[in-house]
């Protein structure tokens, strides 16, 4: 049954404008900043427990609390060998770029073929094991953002990123990226807000699919595949253009871009960061 599904769905993979959609919606969130050169290869579908997330959607830290179960939707110039890192790195609110928090780190997943397929982790390798969102109380909803880089044919992990880590480390990714020879392939977003936000932080809302002008052969197909998730993603709109809104986010809420968990890693961060740190800092 389930080897019948794989095969029936292998031919509608991510269409053209799958793949705009994806990247419109990035920039749409400010995340263009954080991964400025991101062209989706592929669309990076993710499931908590039965739900499957509308790109962009709020979704409960208790939810989240669990590793959601990926999905991998081809594009057509997609090849589907070789190894992959998957991360989970929380991007703070819109407008703060400067640097994100590890929540999940493996290497070395693999993928069954183009098309539609699922991360193979049997011979991954977890370094930061995922670790659920943990916003502070407050500080509005910050950007969650799964990431599938490609690994390079010798990839070698960054210093500070072979051995485990414990602890939700703050980092910039696109540093670590950079130093590992990773290349960003497919990706997705959510939010999680912890309580009433004391700061005026942007929300982030999903792009209309209609506005995206792209050949109008996969239009429609891709159109209905998205309209679930701009409904769903629509919910949570504030109306507000979070591009717009993100100057007066960044500016009005110094504290907010803090630690995810300021209690859980506040005794331990500090030596791993400075090393980790001091690392990126290092190499560039
Ligand atoms: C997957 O797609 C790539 C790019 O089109 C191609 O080079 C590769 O041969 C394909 N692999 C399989 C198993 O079809
Ligand atoms: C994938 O990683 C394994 C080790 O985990 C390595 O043996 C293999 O050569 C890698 N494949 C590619 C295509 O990089
Ligand atoms: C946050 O800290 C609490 C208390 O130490 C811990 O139980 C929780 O797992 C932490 N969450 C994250 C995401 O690190």
């Amino acid at each position: 049954m389930f080897p019948l599904f794989l095969l029936a769905t292998a031919a509608s993979a991510a269409t053209t404008t799958d793949l705009a959609y994806v990247a419109a919606n990035f920039e749409n969130a400010g995340l263009g900043s954080v991964f400025p050169s991101f062209a989706p290869e592929a669309v990076l579908d993710a499931s908590f427990g039965s739900s499957k997330v509308a790109i962009g959607q709020p979704v409960t830290q208790d939810t989240a609390g669990t590793r959601p179960e990926l999905t991998v939707d081809a594009g057509d110039a997609f090849d589907a060998s070789g190894n992959y890192s998957l991360l989970l790195v929380d991007a703070n609110i819109v407008g703060w770029a400067d640097s994100q928090n590890l929540h999940w780190l493996t290497n070395g997943v693999t993928l069954s073929g183009n098309g539609t397929s699922t991360p193979d982790y049997t011979a991954a390798t977890d370094i930061r094991s995922y670790a659920g969102p943990g916003p502070a109380a407050g500080s509005g909803a910050h950007r969650y953002v799964l990431l599938m880089y490609r690994q390079p044919a010798q990839f070698t992990a960054p210093e500070g990123f072979s051995a485990t880590i414990e602890d939700v480390i703050p980092f910039k990714v696109g540093d670590y990226a950079t130093a590992a020879g990773l290349d960003l392939v497919a990706a997705n977003y959510f939010t999680v807000e912890n309580g009433v936000a004391s700061v005026s932080v942007a929300q982030t809302t999903s792009v209309d699919p209609a506005t995206l002008s792209v050949a109008s052969s996969s239009a429609s197909s891709s159109a209905a595949a998205s309209s679930g998730a701009a409904s769903s993603g629509s919910a949570a709109a504030s109306g507000s253009q979070s591009q717009s809104a993100s100057k007066s986010a960044a500016s009005g809420s110094p504290s907010a871009p803090a630690s995810t968990n300021t209690s859980g890693t506040g005794k331990t961060v500090p030596s791993l960061f400075a090393l980790v740190a001091g690392a990126v800092l290092a190499l560039f």
